[in-house]
């Protein structure tokens, strides 16, 4: 018999669990959706009646949390009692890369999927369907699954549970709009019902011929495969980024051309200052983890490389920045436009501003950093340096010899590119496209040098401004 799931509860109040459940309440008005989290900090954010304190910047999310919360949606921390009345559980809790131990480095800790799995067990009443949202390695639904099982035994009611995987493709920044109007969605699992039950419950505003319906194992492995295959695709265009500066090539030339060839497409051949987020690099890591287990070394290998250009690509970009300012950084002031892993998200996890900053302070630079979302504490927790006092006059040396290796938060563009002897633009925001280069200009010391390692900024206004510019593979240079 196919499941009429009526009430739903997701564990984990993340950047996956949190849009996910509020387009899905949004979009079935009679089905109750309780997210709950652990992190009670967390759910208050997402409960505060000041939209703009919602513990994720997602474009639309607010109007559809207006809409739903305290209709069909709610957040709490009561996880005992929304597992108990769910007839769908979500599990939709982190999966970090393993810290220590086997597999360290690359293998997915699972503690948090494990512990939600024996919740559900504990607390879970009648049939219960279990669904993987979370990024998992392929062959988790079978630890899951054990643990249901196991806990049939050990609790005198009659439990049963169907485990689903249901990965989740959005990307940080379009979460809404992916969300609403997917490429696909994908289900997989043993039980027809379930399935069924699950693709019942999307059908409502995702159209038919766009769920798909897979194995269990097709479907973990689904997801770790886009990954790999986005992030591949961009470690690609990074390699022939570098091969452009020195060959007399321009990268976004090659990009179009190859674009349009139909089997290659034109999506995600934009070169940066390499790839960020919370997906790409654990999920190929975890790739590696598997072809290693299942004794694929060669395998393994090719997939690390994306990972390893990556990283390489990352230091690349502050090695040659210290080379075009003589060399030397310390008692210079760089500003840095951007430390989001992209635009339109506050989430700096594996940002290359991390790296490139990290690199930059080593080398004794002062830098003055800027983004529209990311706050000074996450920035000072990434960076593990907290920011000198940014009401002390430090604009007003003309060398920084005394703040070398430090960092300031500044809000103000105009006011970070003070006394600067470089800029470098690292995330893609909006806002930097509108920077006036006349004023910035007057205001940096000479010779004054921009960066754009995401190729977005005006070139001719740059250069008009007679400021010096290295844009991300343009090998004019060397034409
Ligand atoms: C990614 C996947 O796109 C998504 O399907 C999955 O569910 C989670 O991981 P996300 O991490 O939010 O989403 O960001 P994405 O837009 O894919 O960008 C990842 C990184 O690649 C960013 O640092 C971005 O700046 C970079 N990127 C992307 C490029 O450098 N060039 C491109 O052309 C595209
Ligand atoms: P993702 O990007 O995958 O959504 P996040 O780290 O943003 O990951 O969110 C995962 C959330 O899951 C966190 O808010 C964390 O507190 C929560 N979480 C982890 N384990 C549990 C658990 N056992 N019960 C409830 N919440 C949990």
């Amino acid at each position: 018999m196919i499941p009429n799931i009526k009430n739903i509860c997701c564990i984990g109040a993340g950047y996956v669990g949190g849009p996910t459940m509020s387009v899905m309440a949004d979009n079935c008005p009679d089905i109750i959706i309780n997210v709950v989290d652990k992190n009670s900090e967390r759910i208050k954010l997402w409960n505060s009646s000041n939209l703009e304190l919602l513990p994720i910047y997602e474009p639309g999310l607010d109007r559809i949390i207006e809409r739903c919360r305290g209709k069909n949606l709610t957040f709490s921390t009561d996880t005992k009692e929304k597992i108990s009345s769910a007839d769908m559980i979500f599990i939709s809790v982190n999966t970090p890369t393993k810290k220590n131990g086997i597999g360290a480095g690359q293998a997915s800790d699972l503690k948090w999927v494990e512990a939600c799995a024996r919740e559900v067990a504990m607390f879970a009443k009648g049939h219960t369907i279990v669904v993987e949202k979370s990024t998992l390695p392929v062959k988790t639904a079978e630890v899951i699954k054990t643990i249901l099982k196991a806990s049939q035994s050990n609790y005198n009611d009659a439990k049963t549970f169907e485990v689903l995987s249901n990965p989740e493709f959005l990307a940080e920044g379009s979460a809404i709009e992916d969300l609403e109007k997917p490429d696909r969605v994908l289900i997989g699992g043993e039980s027809a019902d379930a399935i069924i039950a699950l693709s019942n419950i999307y059908k409502n505003w995702v159209p038919k011929d766009k769920i798909l319906h897979t194995n269990i194992w097709s479907s973990e492995l689904s997801k770790l495969t886009a990954n790999a295959f986005l992030a591949q695709r961009i470690s690609s265009i990074n390699s022939i980024s570098a091969l452009c500066e020195s060959t007399g090539a321009d990268i976004r030339e090659v990009s179009r051309a190859i674009g349009l060839d139909s089997r290659i497409g034109s999506k995600f051949l934009d070169s940066g200052p390499g790839f960020g987020g919370s997906c790409f690099k654990k999920d190929i890591l975890n790739l590696v983890y598997l072809a290693k287990y299942f004794g694929l070394p060669e395998v393994a290998n090719f997939w690390e490389g994306v990972v390893n250009l990556n990283n390489w690509h990352q230091h690349r970009i502050s090695k040659l920045i210290i080379q075009k300012l003589f060399g030397t950084i310390s008692g210079k002031k760089i500003c840095i436009l951007g430390f989001a892993f992209k635009a339109n998200t506050n989430d700096t996890r594996e940002s290359a501003a991390i790296t490139i900053c990290k690199d930059l302070l080593e080398e004794g630079a002062f830098l003055s950093i800027n983004d529209p979302k990311v706050t000074k504490k996450q920035i000072e927790k990434d960076l593990e340096k907290i920011s000198i006092d940014n009401n002390s006059n430090y604009t007003c040396s003309s060398d920084f010899f005394d703040l070398e290796g430090q960092w300031v938060f500044e809000k103000n563009i105009y006011k970070s590119a003070e006394n600067s002897d470089a800029i470098v633009l690292l995330t893609e925001w909006a806002e930097y496209s509108k920077i006036d280069w006349n004023i910035i200009s007057k205001k940096m010391r000479k010779p004054s040098w921009v960066f754009d390692s995401r190729s977005k900024l005006s070139a001719k206004d740059i250069i008009n401004n007679g400021l010096l510019l290295w844009k991300i593979g343009d090998g004019s240079d060397n034409k």
